[in-house]
Order: C-alpha cells, then structure tokens, then sequence
C-alpha cells in the first residue's frame, strides 16, 4: 500500500509538533487511543474568546495518525471552537487519500480534537 504525497508531507514536515501548558485555563488537551492498533495521539489547543489561536500535537503511531493530526492541528487554527467541533474524520480521510484500513488513524484525529474541545469547555465551567 502506498501513502499518498500528502501523508508523506505531512510525516517528514509535521506541523505543529509539541505541547502546550496543560495547566492554563485556555488550554484544552485530548488524549485519545486507538483501540484497533494501540496507537496514541495528545491533541492541545489554545482558546481565546472562542477562536483556536493555537494547536499543537504529539502522536505515537503510524505515518496516517501523524498525518491526520498534523492536518487537524494545521485546519484548526484561527477556527471557532464550534466550528472544530464539526471536523469529520472523513473530511481528513479524503484530504490526505487515505486508504480503507487507515481510515481508523483519521478518526483518531477526529477524536482528539473533539476531546480537547471538551476538555477545554470542562475547564471553563470550573
Ligand atoms: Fe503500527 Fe499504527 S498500527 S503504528
Ligand atoms: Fe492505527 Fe494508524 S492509527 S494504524
């Protein structure tokens, strides 16, 4: 099976690679696994005033979850939280080609970020 150009990018020039303070109230952080191959993804985003201004991943696991998270964190950007939450996995699927048995390294992303988002608005109601 080969990786499209895209997921290749994406593995050798990850954008977004790192973490944010997970004790700052702005701060949203998902950590989610993959069941089906053990693989583990922290997703972390910065909030003001609704709006993402800043996203920051760590993914251990195959070259597609790298991939999709970098994309997410990339997307996300600049978005409201509202409109993050909306992200579909298989929107990330078709933006990077992914084939049928790594579709599950997409919803990975999908996951995460719905995760920081609820983990950030948790934070917020104290
Ligand atoms: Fe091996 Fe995802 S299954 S890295
Ligand atoms: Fe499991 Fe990609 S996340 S193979």
């Amino acid at each position: 099976m080969a990786y499209s150009d895209k997921v290749i990018d994406h593995y050798e020039n990850p954008r977004n690679v790192g973490s944010l303070d997970k004790s700052d109230e702005a701060v949203g952080t998902g950590i989610v696994g993959a069941p089906a191959c053990g693989d583990v993804m922290k997703l972390q985003i910065k909030v003001e005033d609704d709006v993402i201004t800043e996203a920051k991943f760590k993914t251990y696991g195959c070259g597609s979850a790298i991939a999709s998270s970098s994309l997410v964190t990339e997307w996300v950007k600049g978005m409201k939280i509202d409109e993050a939450e909306q992200i579909k996995n298989s929107q990330i699927a078709e933006e990077l080609s992914l084939p049928p048995v790594k579709i599950h390294c997409s919803v990975l992303a999908e996951d995460a970020i719905k995760a920081a988002i609820a983990d950030y608005r948790d934070k917020k109601k104290g």
